[in-house]
């Protein structure tokens, strides 16, 4: 039986990429699933897929924007489960775009959703992890925590900021609680979607030929919940091998 087997592990932006490579992957080795994303269709697919394999997921639709939508997310698990394991903070958005493009509107969504989606998720998950006096938090950063290139300014500043958050919510929490920071390089998924800017996205395109696939970051997330409850994988970072960056 691993240590996967049993846990409550609740997965943000799972409607797709790594998210949703994360919870088929979880959910086959015997973890309870619980997927959430604005797409409600696309994680009830998703749900239906993994119980037919076999596994045990449900869903809820949340925006990581909205405090109460992930609140609601961490209460109906409890609720529902009676515990939460480890909370998953993947969900993010990477609209790159020089700083002269003036792109006000996708930057203040890139720190919407992926530095305040990721202390959203923290502070409806740890009263919850220290009254159980155990859980882990398994956030998604990105190569981008670690250099900054151009187009990726506003991304990468929401990258270090997870990085930081991790770090600090490590050393304060530790003890009880595991915090770990999974930075994956270029990973086939639909991030580059979200990418407007035409310049960007060409750069974007050519980049993205060796991308690894989403089961790859889904296998680091599984390693690091995997270890014992006094072993805290601190920080992973997982690229492809032909990535210079
Ligand atoms: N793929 C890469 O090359 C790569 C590299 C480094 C880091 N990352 C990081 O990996 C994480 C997952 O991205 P991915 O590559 O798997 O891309 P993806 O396929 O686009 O997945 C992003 C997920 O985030 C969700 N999401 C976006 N905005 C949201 C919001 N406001 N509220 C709730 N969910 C939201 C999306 O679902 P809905 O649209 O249904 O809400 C989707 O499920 C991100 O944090 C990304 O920065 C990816």
């Amino acid at each position: 039986m691993s240590n996967i087997d049993g846990k409550i592990v609740l997965i943000t932006g799972a409607s797709s990429g790594i998210g949703e490579a994360t919870a088929r992957l979880l959910a086959a080795q015997g973890a309870t699933v619980v997927l959430g994303a604005r797409r409600l269709q696309q994680l009830e697919k998703r749900v239906a897929e993994i119980t037919e394999a076999g596994g045990v997921a449900t869903c809820r639709a949340l925006d990581v924007t909205r405090r109460e939508d992930v609140q609601a997310f961490v209460d109906f698990a409890e609720q529902r489960f009676g515990r939460v394991d480890v909370i998953v903070n993947n969900a993010g958005v990477m609209p790159l775009s020089r700083l002269d493009a003036l792109k006000l509107d996708e930057w203040n969504r890139m720190i919407d959703v992926n530095i305040r989606g990721v202390l959203h998720g923290i502070a409806a998950g740890l009263p919850l992890m220290q009254r159980q006096r155990s859980g882990q938090f398994v956030n998604v950063a990105s190569i981008g925590a670690y250099a900054v290139s151009p187009t990726a300014a506003v991304y990468c500043a929401t990258k270090y900021a997870v990085r930081a958050i991790s770090e600090g919510l490590r050393q304060e929490v530790g003890g009880d609680i595991r915090v770990t920071l999974v930075s994956p390089g270029v990973t086939d998924s639909e991030l580059a979607d979200s990418i407007s800017d035409e310049g960007a996205r060409a750069v974007m395109r050519d980049f993205r030929r060796i991308a690894i696939p989403a089961e790859a970051i889904a296998r680091a997330i599984a390693y690091a919940i995997e270890q014992p409850a006094d072993v805290d994988v601190s920080e992973l970072v997982v690229r492809p091998t032909a990535s210079p960056y």
